[in-house]
């Protein structure tokens, strides 16, 4: 397999992936749900593996729970949560290994005791990390993360410690759920699909986005690589001639 030419020097520093097509995959391979979305907690290394590999990528976000997921069966969601609590243990010590810090982002106060306390060693163990900074969104929605850090932000005004004409686009990017990633500059998606989902709609402002057809469970690191190719030869001009 030819790997495609990528500049070190130029690589994206933060990219964020939406985990898609488990479902699709599943189907294909005439297996239940469940299977596609384990088949796809497996293609996880791999994306993480390949961006902290290449060097110079600050950090990796992928949306593994959308706000609107919930709207699937409980069958399904549990499922999910299951998963999770899978993936951190059978990952994160390989992960603490590698120096990469783990923050989970979203509405978290609504999980469940057990998916908190997974979440929560995983964050601590990992805190001091400084090579990579894996962020996984959790319950996660761009409108609820602009609500919330809006909410947080009257709440400062009201209390007297934030003056409203000091609200500025630094200032609310500060307030956003992990500060650290508030400029994407590549955003990836699995399975064809050409929408946001209610994904980072704050953080993907000048984002250069690529689709690829790979359903999540297939992703190797030579997708990445292929994405990173694409986002290399693109043309940033962030409004600019
Ligand atoms: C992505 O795969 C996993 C999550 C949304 C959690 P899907 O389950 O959305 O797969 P498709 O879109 O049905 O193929
Ligand atoms: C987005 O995928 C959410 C995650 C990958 C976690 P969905 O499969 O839920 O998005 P839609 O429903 O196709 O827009
Ligand atoms: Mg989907």
């Amino acid at each position: 397999m030819t790997l495609p030419e990528i500049d070190k020097e130029r690589l994206p520093k933060n990219v964020a992936i939406i985990m898609d097509g488990n479902g699709r995959w599943a189907k294909k391979h005439g297996v239940g749900r469940a299977a596609g979305h384990e088949a796809g907690a497996k293609s996880v290394r791999a994306a993480v593996e390949a961006c902290r590999q290449l060097g110079g990528i600050k950090s990796l976000t992928l949306y593994a729970f959308s706000t609107e997921n919930w709207r699937r069966s409980k069958v399904e969601v549990e499922t999910l949560f299951r998963l999770l609590s899978k993936y951190i243990k059978i990952e994160i010590d390989n992960i603490h290994k590698e120096n990469i810090r783990v923050v989970f982002m979203g509405r978290l106060g609504a999980l469940s005791a057990r998916a908190l306390r997974d979440i929560n060693y995983s964050m601590e163990l990992t805190k001091n990390n400084t090579a990579m900074l894996l962020c996984i969104a959790m319950n996660y929605g761009a409108r609820a993360e602009i609500t919330d850090a809006t909410q947080a932000i009257a709440a400062e005004v009201r209390a007297g410690t934030l003056q409203v004409e000091d609200i500025d686009e630094a200032c609310f990017a500060r307030h956003l759920y992990a500060p650290e990633i508030s400029d994407v500059d590549l955003m990836i998606r699995t399975s064809g699909e050409m929408r946001i989902s209610n994904f980072l709609l704050w953080q993907l402002s000048y984002a250069e986005l690529v689709p690829l057809p790979v359903l999540w469970p297939d992703f190797r690191k030579q997708h990445l690589y292929e994405a990173i190719a694409e986002y290399q030869a693109r043309s940033r001009r962030f409004g600019g001639r």
